[in-house]
């Protein structure tokens, strides 16, 4: 892949100074759903697909970018004093969105760049392509721009800040930290109402993760996310008027049912109680993987798409279909709709056995169903973003 790329870097930008190759994975979720907003923790890991991209400095203020997923958009040119978000710019405002983010943090970038990228990550999926795209460019800046003071984590939270002020998207912190700081064979137990984080070991000997794709295209996904965070953040100022938190993610099952006649709508009473029933299943869920009991785990994914389908209604038809029919294939250990929901994919643990059986059935009664054709991923942990 390094050779391929330099050389198609070379095609296009021309012969001179070497050239470098980085990468940054995609992600998935095992358990922690729309928990990363309201303080509350998610358990994901790093996968061995992502983004590669080869940079060199350039000698002028130029900024010259080029995805071989995009050949269609042509070269996207900006300079470092106009890096203004451009609709016409469409995939090149998410680096160009980084290195503005960069020098808005006084990051110093004395030079422009050149930049082909190579995206391996289906879109749509939501298994973190922007958050990919993001962090690879930021370790790119890091490097090539001698930024020796900013680590991983500085370079995950300036890709949050590009989503979130740039992209004008409201996404939480688990994609970019998980691209950013993944490592194989683990998952990562982070606490996202103040960063702390544990690697847990994730050696599914005998199991398998699986992404099952819907093919159910995300409509109105971000417009229905900011609302689940809006409802969030109103049904934690209800509770503030009793109980002295700061994130909806610090009270126990306990505690919230003591408090919780506080919320004055059932609506936003469901919402709180999936983030914080959630986050509970999740620590649940890593207390479980280390006593190796891989089969509560799984109870605690299912019980994820329960709350995830019923009280924070961010699941659909396709999803839940989805997740039913692998519910009833044996060897399926646990099963939910994953990230931020309404199309995009679910996850499952299934025992090797079981794979071959969990995607023809699934795959079959799925299109019998719904007339969609799904896909299916047999996904492998990876490392965080890396120099090739
Ligand atoms: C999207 C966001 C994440 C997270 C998930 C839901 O993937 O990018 O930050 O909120 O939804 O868990």
């Amino acid at each position: 892949m390094k050779q391929q790329l330099v050389d198609k870097f070379l095609e296009i930008y021309g012969d001179g100074d070497p050239v470098n190759v980085y990468f940054a994975p995609g992600r998935v979720n095992l358990i922690g759903e729309h928990t990363d907003y309201n303080g509350g923790h998610v358990f994901p890991c790093a996968i061995t697909i992502g983004t590669y991209a080869a940079a060199r400095r350039r000698a002028d203020q130029k900024v010259h970018l080029y995805s071989l997923n995009y050949p269609e958009s042509g070269m996207i040119k900006a300079s470092l004093s106009d890096l203004a978000y451009r609709q016409k710019d469409g995939w090149g405002n998410y680096p160009k969105g980084v290195i503005q983010t960069f020098q808005s943090k006084g990051c110093q970038i004395p030079c422009g760049l050149d930049i082909l990228y190579y995206g391996e990550i289906p879109k749509g999926l939501g298994i973190g392509s922007s958050a990919s795209l993001e962090v690879v460019t930021g370790l790119i800046l890091r490097e090539l721009m001698g930024l020796t003071d900013i680590n991983m984590i500085d370079i995950a939270l300036f890709s949050q800040l590009t989503e979130n002020e740039y992209m004008g998207t409201s996404s939480g912190i688990m994609d970019p930290f998980t691209i950013a700081m993944g490592k194989k064979d683990h998952a990562i137990f982070l606490d996202t109402s103040n960063l702390s984080y544990i690697y847990a070991p994730l050696l599914l000997l005998h199991e398998k993760i699986i992404i099952t794709n819907s093919q159910k295209a995300r409509l109105a996904v971000d417009e229905r996310y900011q609302e689940r965070r809006a409802q969030c953040e109103q049904a934690l100022k209800e509770l503030q008027t009793v109980i002295a938190i700061r994130d909806l993610g610090e009270l126990t099952a306990e505690v919230f049912e003591q408090v919780q006649e506080m919320i004055q709508s059932p609506l936003r009473l469901r919402r709180a109680r999936h983030a914080v029933t959630e986050n509970q299943r999740t620590i649940q869920a890593v207390e479980a993987l280390k006593r190796g009991d891989i089969g509560e785990f799984g109870q605690l994914m299912n019980a994820s798409h329960l709350s995830l389908k019923e009280d924070y209604e961010v699941s659909c038809e396709e999803l839940d279909i989805l997740v039913e029919e692998s519910w009833d294939i044996d060897g399926v250990l646990g099963s939910r709709m994953m990230g931020a929901g309404f199309g995009g994919c679910i996850i499952s643990i299934v025992e090797n056995s079981a794979v071959n059986e969990f995607i023809q059935k699934v795959g079959k009664h799925y299109e019998e169903r719904t007339g969609l054709h799904a896909e299916f991923y047999v996904v492998e942990t990876g490392n965080g973003a890396f120099a090739l």
